[in-house]
């Protein structure tokens, strides 16, 4: 049955590579919504795939998220990783503090020897605060060092659930709702077709940024983000997908 299993994942990892015309998928077995190692091992497996990707010299832009908590809480390398800067994507969210871009960041880089730079910038900002922030030298230069990134690993959401944790108000969320929001990736609200229909304001790494980067990496498992995996996708900018067999079971079953 182990074999057999095996070659189950393979196929499903061929089926949705070449549905979405993703370079690599990746599915680890078991749901995230049902164990917690599961999403550990989802975490393990995106380290694996993040490690193998890099070269010296590399800025990666990495997002918050309890799934890429995991990725940072078990990487592992052999040799520290000189010359690598990891960055959080995005400013503030207003996420608990173990999930934030910048805690990832600063964890990947202390497990790997890595070297990492911080983003400080309140979370919910106004127009006027956020173009008042993009005038500070220091923010808008290290804007301009993520906005370079050559690799982004980034967690997906239902677009309810990350709402929700958000605290957004109830008007936002209601607007969202009638307009099909289904996922969220980078503060951006998706709909089913993987249309942009709301972003939050924040500094940092925009969508269209997704385009130059050369490694484009989503990690996010649990049967329930199925569709919200498959609207990202439909987006069309990921390269790389790791996911776990609750989530691609699901994917399996809408494509
Ligand atoms: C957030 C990312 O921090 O994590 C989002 O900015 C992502 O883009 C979300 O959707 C996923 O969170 P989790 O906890 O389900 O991994």
């Amino acid at each position: 049955p182990f074999m057999s299993e095996l070659s189950g994942l393979s196929e499903l990892e061929r089926l949705i590579r070449d549905h979405f015309r993703l370079r690599e998928v990746i599915v680890v077995p078991g749901d995230a919504d049902e164990a917690r190692e599961t999403k550990r091992e989802l975490g393990r497996a995106a380290g694996r795939v993040l490690i193998r990707s890099l070269q010296g010299g590399d800025v990666v832009a990495v997002t918050g998220g309890t799934t890429l908590a995991a990725l940072a809480e078990t990487i592992t390398v052999d040799q520290p990783l000189k010359g690598v800067l990891f960055v959080p994507a995005r400013g503030g969210f207003g996420e608990s503090m173990d999930y934030q871009a910048n805690t990832i960041a600063s964890t990947l880089a202390k497990r790997t020897g890595a070297a990492y730079r911080l983003l400080h910038v309140p979370d919910h900002l106004s127009e006027d605060a956020y173009q008042s922030l993009m005038l500070e030298p220091n923010v808008r230069e290290m804007v301009e060092v993520i906005r370079k990134s050559r690799i982004v690993v980034h967690g997906i959401g239902d677009a309810m659930v990350m709402a929700r944790r958000r605290k957004m108000d109830t008007r936002t969320m209601d607007a969202m709702r009638a307009e099909g929001a289904l996922a969220e990736a980078l503060g951006y609200y998706f709909d089913k077709s993987g249309t942009v229909i709301h972003r939050m304001s924040t500094v940092g790494l925009r969508l269209d940024d997704l385009e130059k980067a050369e490694h484009v990496i989503a990690v996010a498992g649990g049967s329930s983000k199925g569709e919200a995996i498959a609207a990202v996708l439909r987006y069309g900018q990921d390269d790389v997908l790791v996911t776990d067999e609750g989530a691609a079971r699901r994917l399996e079953a809408i494509i």
